[in-house]
């Protein structure tokens, strides 16, 4: 049910194709909640075959980032995973998927530019690393992202084009709190004061969407979003944006699909989320 190696996942992946099943991928870092698991349940209705990936990558985290505080429960993860519907769990170390002599990197400019990387340098570097590695060892039909984090998707999707790798990527609608808090593994890491600020955020990206659906300059309603933020005790403000939800270029007329895409703190906790227009 786990596998720790490339060389045990390709051996068993290699099985299923064999008998003709087709398989599906869901990357993740663990401390797996229920959005990980719509992934999971999505894939499960379109492959006979699911695995779940669960390795907390360092190489997309910054020297002052949380890798080593980030929330680890593998015990939990897998049966949660096997619930959902998941085959086989893929669990490797860090030395299995970065030997002291790896020295290969993939970065991007395109979709990777701009928004999380002015505020997480070599971010996405780490993350096209990782995922190009996972999707090479598993060689799946099709692996499931979430839409959650919607700057990241663009990033994979560019990638595997770009690098013609054969796999479909498909993308799964954000799984919110009832109060609308995008579900994310970071968000143990609120107190109760906080955890109570924290839905402002979806709440203020979909008034920033309705101004500008209503006519406002997305310019002037991400500025306004900005202030909602500061006002409901975001602190700092990353960002909001408004954008071409396809290419995440600045707008500079509506004929194409737009995207609300935010970074706001509370206290140690660093939140994302994104709402079309
Ligand atoms: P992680 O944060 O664990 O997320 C794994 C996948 O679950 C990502 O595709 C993410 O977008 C999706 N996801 C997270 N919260 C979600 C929510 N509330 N609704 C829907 N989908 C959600 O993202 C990563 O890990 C890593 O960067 C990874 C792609 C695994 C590479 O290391």
């Amino acid at each position: 049910m786990i596998v720790r190696t490339g060389a045990a996942l390709r051996a068993r992946v290699a099985g299923w194709r064999a008998a003709g099943e087709r398989v599906g991928l869901v990357p993740t870092m663990g401390a797996l909640h229920e959005g990980h698991l719509y992934l999971v349940r999505a894939a499960r209705a379109a492959t006979e075959r699911v695995v779940v990936s669960i390795f907390v990558n360092p190489k997309q985290f910054g020297p002052h980032e949380d890798f080593s505080k980030y929330p680890r429960g593998e015990t939990r993860d897998i049966s949660m995973a096997v619930g959902a519907g998941a085959s086989l769990i893929f669990a490797p170390s860090v030395e299995e998927m970065y030997p002291p002599d790896f020295a290969t990197a993939v970065r991007l400019n395109g979709p990777a530019e701009g928004l999380e990387s002015d505020h997480r340098p070599g971010h996405f570097q780490g993350v096209a690393t990782v995922v190009a590695k996972l999707l090479l060892l598993c060689l799946p039909d099709a692996a499931w992202f979430g839409e959650k984090d919607h700057q990241q998707l663009l990033v994979v999707r560019r990638m595997v084009e770009d690098l013609a790798i054969p796999a479909r990527i498909e993308a799964i609608e954000t799984v919110r709190e009832p109060d609308g808090l995008a579900m994310s593994s970071r968000n143990r890491y609120l107190t109760a004061d906080e955890r109570r600020i924290a839905p402002a955020l979806y709440a203020t990206l979909s008034a920033v969407a309705a101004r500008v659906r209503a006519g406002a300059d997305p310019a002037a309603a991400a500025d306004w979003g900005r202030e909602a933020l500061r006002h409901a005790g975001f602190d700092p403000v990353e960002y909001v944006e408004v954008r071409d939800a396809l290419t995440l270029a600045t707008v500079s007329d509506r004929a194409h699909p737009l995207r609300v895409l935010s970074a706001a703190r509370l206290g140690v906790t660093r939140l994302i989320d994104n709402v079309a227009v």
